[in-house]
């Protein structure tokens, strides 16, 4: 019997640009990706029969096959059917930290675990890159959520580029708690509201693409310049999500009104983040935001830029 904890952090997007469509019925994106220390942890064990069993402490998670921690389970399944057989199945547990449905890659990263996890429990000895491949299988954001850190993510997200590590910047993050919104839904409205402007042609669309490498946000990051970075933050997503969700709006002003650098909604939404340049300013502007008391179910997190992915934190090996 094996069983490792790992530790999958979420993500936050500094930059997410839709450039057009793809033939695959995706969106080009041109993305900046950071982790940050809000992180799940996900417990995996080997057990003697081939089932996948999937427990999680959140009521709202799935406990089957709709989950993408499922899929990645069954996904190594069918890729390695003899290690399978010589392993058999897994019993996963998902202790969740990070919000649902809340623009952070929450789901993306359990699964990036879990084919972490599996490679470890099967002795498959794959690199990070063929486990990668293995997550864009899965969805967009699983291969940033196996390296994480901070990169440059292009094409449907999957296509990484590296960045230096950004140093002691800190994240206030807001979530409503009865507020979700689906990415699929994000992406759709997008596509109906300003899909005529869309660059349809291959060259431009690269082009375009290629511009955000020098961009003046990747500047400001090479130069570790939080003020320049706080104000370049940058999400298309915002034009469909936040006239829809006033409170989302609402909420990022409300950081921007107590002196943080900048202040974005991740991803598809609905969290808002805060950056700031110390723990003590996050903390600050956590309270001040909490006194305002804008809802009685708004969260508020405080958390810290981290340059890893899926971390193991313990492993035990028994017969
Ligand atoms: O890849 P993932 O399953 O995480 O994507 C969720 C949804 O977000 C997709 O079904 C699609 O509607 C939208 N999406 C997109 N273009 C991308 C990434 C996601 O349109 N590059």
């Amino acid at each position: 019997m094996r069983s490792y904890s790992l530790i999958a952090p979420a993500k936050i997007n500094l930059h997410l640009e839709i450039l057009g469509n793809r033939p695959d019925g995706y969106h080009e994106l041109a993305m900046i990706m950071q982790s940050i220390d809000l992180a799940d942890q996900i417990d995996i064990r080997s057990i003697s029969t081939d089932n996948i069993y999937l427990h999680c402490d959140h009521p709202q998670v799935p406990q089957d096959k709709s989950n993408l921690a499922y899929r990645a389970a069954e996904l190594m399944m069918r890729q390695f059917p003899k290690a399978y057989a010589q392993y058999g199945g897994v019993e996963i547990t998902l202790h969740k930290r990070i919000p649902i449905a809340a623009g952070l890659a929450g789901g993306s990263t359990d699964a990036a675990a879990v084919l972490v996890g599996i490679d470890l429990i099967w002795n498959l000895g794959l690199t990070q890159s063929e486990l990668q491949e293995l997550g864009a299988q899965l969805g967009s954001d699983v291969p940033f959520c196996i390296a994480g850190g901070t990169a440059i993510a292009t094409g449907r997200g999957e296509q990484l580029s590296p960045l230096p590590d950004i140093h002691q910047l800190y994240v206030v993050l807001g979530k409503y708690r009865s507020l979700t919104v689906a990415t699929a839904w994000a992406y759709q409205t997008y596509r109906q509201q300003f899909g005529s402007s869309y660059i349809t042609d291959a060259k431009s669309l690269e082009t375009r693409s290629s511009r955000v490498h020098s961009g003046p946000l990747v500047k400001a990051m090479f130069h570790q310049d939080g003020v320049k970075m706080g104000q370049l933050l940058h999400n298309d997503l915002e034009r469909v999500v936040l006239p829809t969700y006033p409170q989302v709006l609402q909420l990022r002003e409300a950081f921007q009104s107590q002196g943080a650098l900048g202040s974005m909604m991740s991803g598809s939404g609905p969290t808002v983040f805060a950056l700031t340049q110390s723990s003590e300013q996050a903390n600050h502007i956590q309270q001040q935001v909490k006194a305002m008391n804008l809802a009685p179910d708004l969260e508020l997190w405080v958390a810290q830029f981290c340059n890893t992915g899926i971390q193991v934190i313990s492993s035990v090996k028994s017969n």
